[in-house]
């Protein structure tokens, strides 16, 4: 069948555009409209998780956290940058004391317990972490120490007392203004955090104050000088509304007659480090301060949740201003998970443990549905139904469905990559090419993907990459569905040569979207690469040269022999035949 639907000026147009996917980073934006402040040429990348607090379990929040962080590490990772990542655990503090008291443990064994819930589910969810810091530690006791010490030479700690409200969940003071009217589970009326909804007390103690009120204009300052300090803009501008009001100053210490489970404030055995001071600088213990710290304390991120925003915005800063230390380069902030519409709570009984989950829809499952569904701007809701229907739809049937095309025995008899005849898809249009102009939108798409996922994958929507890398995989979808190449006959040369051709097309699709899925589903992606015969040196970024051989260049993969694994990429997830909100009446098919 001759190609007679391409005009040749609308093939050159296309063709054109496919030059232009080796366009430069910066235009992409531009036209993206938007930008990172992410250097090319950083050579150094440290990105650090929250430490979570040692109080309750894991949930999908926490590890929502977590696989962001692990994301960008691992995109750095194949942007050969030097990679530092850190997570682990927040576990001093009165919201900890409590904890430990209540179930009638040693505080430590009780932090122990559950700070190795964290690390195993982070170990069982392909979390890369570089450093898994607790704060129990005695090299981080040694950086707060120091800070406290640098900060208080300096002047910016007096000895004061404090009068206001507290919330012991949130480990947070708060003004009037935050506080508002509630009722506690036993009915009472009690104050709560207007923004956590948390009880919060009164107190009134003598203790050691930080003179947060003197940063403000310096926090000010930052900020303008650097738009892309806070992600996204929309909690840029939450802070810099913060800032338009008076700083009070803050309270860093507690009396160690109520906060026994702490760090000594140095030289006042009495009174026991703020949890917050203590907590932000496990960033600075993982990097090496007070020794060696500047090879990695400069290229700090954090990732953080928005409810931890004014901590990491502002008394952070405030902190490192003080003790005469670079700020961040970026703070990444992200929304939360509901479950059902409503806030995860013990109480309602809608907690989801994300290592049950995991078991049931696999860790990459579980990976992709968050980072695919999860919009760091806005909340969004949990549902096993929407997690299933996703991961059917996108993992199973359009990826894994196109790879279990194009290397199926019986189109693939050899089990090769197959040979590229230029003929039948060429640079510009002759007679004998079989390509349709859909077929070069697909390539233009494909060739400009990983410009497209690289501007995402720097600003941390990796929900917009997903979903670009989506579209593109329904495009090779198409392609082939639309060609059949089932129904070319091997006998004939002709038409050999169109269905090898066609098939080496849609595996060079499918290597592109292995390679930018790895920081993502890294187990899925590894078999994927590992069926196409991709070695693990041909796996990093500048491995994303898409179809050399339609640029007249040679493609190292043509006539390999493919992975003998025969399994497929994803198995299908089966509905539960009784609704209900347990996971275990949720099966893979396969498993
Ligand atoms: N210990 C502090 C952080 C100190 S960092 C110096 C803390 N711990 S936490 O365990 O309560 O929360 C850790 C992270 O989990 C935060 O980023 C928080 O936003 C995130 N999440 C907690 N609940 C969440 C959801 N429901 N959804 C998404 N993330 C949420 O805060």
């Amino acid at each position: 069948m001759k190609n007679n639907y391409l005009p040749i000026a609308k093939a050159f147009r296309l063709v054109q555009k496919i030059q232009q996917s080796q366009c430069s980073l910066s235009v992409v934006r531009k036209q993206m409209r938007f930008s990172s402040n992410v250097s090319q040429n950083e050579k150094s990348f440290f990105i650090t998780t929250p430490i979570f607090y040692v109080n309750a379990s894991p949930h999908i929040g926490h590890l929502y956290s977590a696989v962001i962080a692990d994301c960008q590490s691992r995109y750095k990772q194949l942007r050969e940058v030097r990679t530092k990542f850190s997570t682990g655990t927040d576990e001093h503090g009165l919201k900890i004391q409590q904890a430990a008291e209540t179930a009638g443990e040693d505080p430590l064994l009780f932090c122990t317990n559950v700070s190795e819930k964290f690390r195993n589910l982070f170990n069982t969810c392909s979390i890369s972490y570089t450093d898994y810091i607790r704060t129990t530690e005695p090299r981080h006791r040694v950086a707060v120490e120091h800070v406290w010490s640098v900060l208080r030479d300096k002047g910016l700690i007096y000895k004061g007392s404090y009068e206001g409200w507290y919330s012991t969940q949130d480990e947070s003071f708060l003004t009037a203004s935050q506080v508002g009217d509630g009722v506690d589970s036993s009915g009472q009326n009690v104050k709560i955090s207007l923004e956590s909804g948390h009880k919060v007390e009164w107190m009134k103690e003598d203790n050691y104050m930080f003179r947060l009120s003197t940063f403000r204009h310096q926090l000010l300052d930052w900020l303008e000088a650097d738009r892309n300090a806070i992600r996204p803009e929309r909690f840029y501008q939450a802070v810099v509304q913060w800032l338009q009001d008076d700083l009070p100053d803050l309270s860093v210490s507690r009396q160690k007659s109520r906060l026994q489970w702490g760090i000594p404030v140095p030289g006042d055995p009495n009174q026991t480090i703020y949890v917050w001071l203590d907590a932000l600088v496990n960033y600075l213990t993982v990097a090496g301060y007070p020794g060696k710290h500047q090879q990695w304390w400069k290229f700090a991120h954090h990732v953080v949740g928005k409810d931890i925003l004014k901590f990491h915005a502002i008394y952070w800063p405030a902190f490192l201003l003080g003790a005469g230390l670079p700020l961040p380069q970026t703070i990444h902030v992200h929304s939360h998970w509901t479950v059902n519409g409503k806030k995860m709570s013990k109480s309602i009984g809608n907690v989801i443990d994300p290592l049950e989950r995991s078991n049931v829809f696999t860790t990459d499952g579980m990976r992709y549905f968050l980072l695919r569904q999860g919009v760091p701007d806005s909340d969004c809701d949990y549902k096993d139904d929407k997690v299933i229907k996703l991961l059917n739809a996108e993992l199973a049937d359009s990826l894994g469905g196109l790879l279990n095309r194009c290397t199926a025995p019986a189109l693939n008899p050899a089990q090769v990559y197959p040979v590229f005849y230029p003929n039948y898809f060429p640079f510009e249009p002759t007679e004998q090419s079989r390509a349709i102009s859909e077929d070069y939108h697909m390539l233009s798409a494909v060739g400009n993907l990983p410009s497209v996922v690289e501007c995402y994958y720097e600003d941390m929507h990796v929900y917009k990459a997903l979903e670009a890398i989506n579209a593109c995989v329904r495009q090779t979808n198409g392609f082939v569905q639309r060609h059949a190449p089932w129904k070319l006959s091997r006998q004939n040369i002709e038409e050999k040569h169109w269905q090898d051709t066609i098939i080496h097309v849609a595996l060079e699709c499918l290597r592109i979207y292995g390679l930018l899925l790895q920081p993502v589903v890294p187990q899925i992606s590894n078999k994927l690469l590992s069926k196409l015969g991709v070695k693990p040196n041909e796996r990093n970024w500048a491995a994303l040269n898409f179809l050399p051989r339609f640029h007249g260049m040679e493609c190292p993969f043509e006539g390999r022999i493919l992975g003998t694994d025969t399994d497929v990429l994803f198995n299908r997830l089966e509905r539960p035949s009784v609704k209900g909100p347990r996971p275990q009446k949720y099966t893979s098919k396969h498993a």
